[in-house]
């Protein structure tokens, strides 16, 4: 077993702004943790606050976003190029809308990194939303100096990402790698406060009640294993049912990402874990 503890981590900062991401609910993720574990499993990477916050010696980093995937693929394998290219953009409207309208299966996949990064960092609210094509479609951010190419981060980003198995798959592919003493951490997209409230266009799918239910099935197969388990969800009836017989923790976040800012105070979310301590 190896621990994960905080005596060797490196200050790196999650190298993209992702909506749910988890680095303002660290401090009271901490004491949640595990203190051992041999691996760790994040089936919805997303911008990886969880991973780079605990640098573990070894991980496996999944989420279905292909551009999110690609990223992390590209600045593992081959840095350089991808810091040679982003140092190409520029920052104006007409560069940020050309560059948003280009199809990146079109592009190596250095450029779709590139891309990727630059829109992450321009957009309005350094948002990456899809629409039901898969087409990015965020209006342009008008920030005066976005810091597309933050080298010393990024490198202590690939660093970190050298010990990782990446992957582009469905939450499910987890239970062909699931394997007991695996610190699995699994944050969803959430399930929706109320009708309107929802953010899940992380890519062109949707997590609606029924994906919910598929996670929560494979929540329970990974328990039968003997992997350690935290999921991170809305705090809902519906999500505290699914998960009932587990420990549930409430927790206290900022939602960030609702156009009206009234609603944008607290709320209380949920973490749900099949260990103690
Ligand atoms: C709440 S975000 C994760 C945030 C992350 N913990 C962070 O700190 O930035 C949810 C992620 O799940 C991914 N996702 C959505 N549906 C998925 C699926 N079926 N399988 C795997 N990943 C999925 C989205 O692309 C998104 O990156």
């Amino acid at each position: 077993m190896v621990e994960i503890t905080a005596k060797s981590r490196c200050v790196v900062r999650p190298p993209v702004k992702w909506a749910g991401g988890k680095s303002r609910l660290l401090p009271q993720l901490e004491p949640l943790f595990p203190d051992k574990a041999d691996c760790l499993v994040e089936p919805f990477v997303g911008g990886g606050a969880v991973f780079f916050h605990l640098q573990p010696p070894g991980a496996v980093l999944m989420d279905s976003n292909p551009e999110l995937v690609n990223f992390y693929l590209v600045l593992r394998d081959e840095p350089d190029l991808l810091l040679a290219d982003l140092k190409k953009h520029r920052n104006t409207i007409r560069y940020y809308y050309r560059l948003r309208s280009v199809n990146p299966g079109a592009l190596t996949c250095v450029q779709r990194a590139s891309r990727f990064l630059y829109l992450n960092k321009t957009a309005y609210n350094g948002l990456w939303r899809v629409n039901s094509r898969g087409l990015h479609n965020v209006p342009y951010g008008y920030y005066k100096n976005p810091r597309i190419v933050d080298e010393e981060n990024l490198r202590g980003v690939h660093l970190l990402l050298k010990n990782a198995t990446i992957m582009l798959a469905d939450f499910s592919r987890v239970l062909e790698i699931a394997a007991p003493g695996m610190f699995v951490y699994m944050d969803p997209p959430y399930h929706p406060l109320s009708k309107t409230a929802s953010f899940t266009a992380y890519t062109a799918g949707s997590f609606d009640e029924g994906e919910q239910c598929r996670l929560a099935g494979v929540f329970r197969e990974l328990d039968r294993r003997g992997c350690r388990l935290m999921l991170s969800n809305s705090d809902t009836p519906f999500i505290r049912e699914l998960y009932r017989g587990y420990e549930i923790k409430v927790v206290t976040a900022r939602r960030v990402i609702n156009c009206r800012p009234d609603r944008r105070g607290p709320v209380t979310e949920l973490v749900i874990r099949n260990y103690d301590g």
